[in-house]
């Protein structure tokens, strides 16, 4: 067995064919499936990506070794593979096996938006490096006013025990009931961050968004919990190439 061969049920997920390996197993059984010109309906069958030709209803099936999910994380999922208690975010993409996909960073199990879930270790770790100060931007409900001192110190760093924030930026939106809706845009990704800097200067934040990671944007339409597939090409254009 060669190193890049794989079963034909996760080959048919990647390939997009399938949604999950279940719906693989389902789509077998129909028939509707040849490995080399013979009908296969092993999902156990082992294939290889690069010289195999796997057909479904006759039509050649390409093969994408990466994959990119952009979704719009509901509240009360977890931005993990696996959890033991609750809901992760894997479960609203079926076609991201878990084996294979991880989302990038993570979003508290509150927050809502942009999330991507990818199994490119490398454009992950680009993303998250600290060192490429990728700007991430947060809608933000916090009770009350923020101060100017407040604004400031959230622009300027905020020293915690653990670390010192990088500069950030901060927007007023609209306050209506005690509740001041503003932006702001970090870029780093510290456990809690926004919520822990918007706490050092004296509001607690009662709702929080992600509504961009660079140039991406949360894409008007796309409800909780949907997600959309991208290129590495369409998401690195729109990250990094910043209005
Ligand atoms: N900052 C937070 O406090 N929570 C998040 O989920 C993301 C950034």
């Amino acid at each position: 067995m060669s190193k890049t061969s794989m079963r034909l049920d996760r080959f048919l997920v990647l390939t997009g064919a399938a949604k999950s390996r279940s719906d693989a197993k389902k789509l077998l059984k129909t028939q509707a499936v040849t490995v080399n010109g013979t009908i296969c309906r092993v999902s156990e069958q082992q294939v290889e990506p690069e010289t195999d030709s796997v057909r479904m209803n006759g039509n050649e099936l390409i093969y994408r070794q990466y994959r990119y999910f952009l979704l719009n994380k509901p509240d009360g999922v977890i931005s993990a593979t696996k959890d033991r208690i609750s809901e992760t975010v894997m479960a609203l993409i079926p076609e991201a096996d878990p084996e294979d996909f991880f989302p990038v960073g993570r979003l508290d199990k509150d927050t809502e938006g942009l999330l991507l879930v990818t199994n490119d270790g490398a454009f992950a770790h680009n993303l998250t490096s600290p060192s490429k100060k990728v700007p991430k931007t947060y809608l933000v409900h916090v009770n009350g006013d923020v101060s100017d001192e407040g604004i400031s110190r959230l622009e300027n760093g905020i020293e915690f025990s653990d670390y010192t924030t990088k500069p950030a930026k901060y927007e007023f939106l609209t306050k209506r009931d005690d509740i001041t809706e503003c932006l702001l845009t970090i870029t780093e990704g510290h456990f809690h961050q926004v919520k822990r800097m918007f706490h050092a200067v004296g509001n607690d934040v009662i709702y929080l968004k992600r509504i961009a990671v660079g140039g991406l944007k949360l894409p008007e339409g796309l409800e909780p919990g949907q997600y959309r597939e991208y290129t590495k090409e369409q998401l690195n254009e729109a990250i990094y190439q910043l209005d």
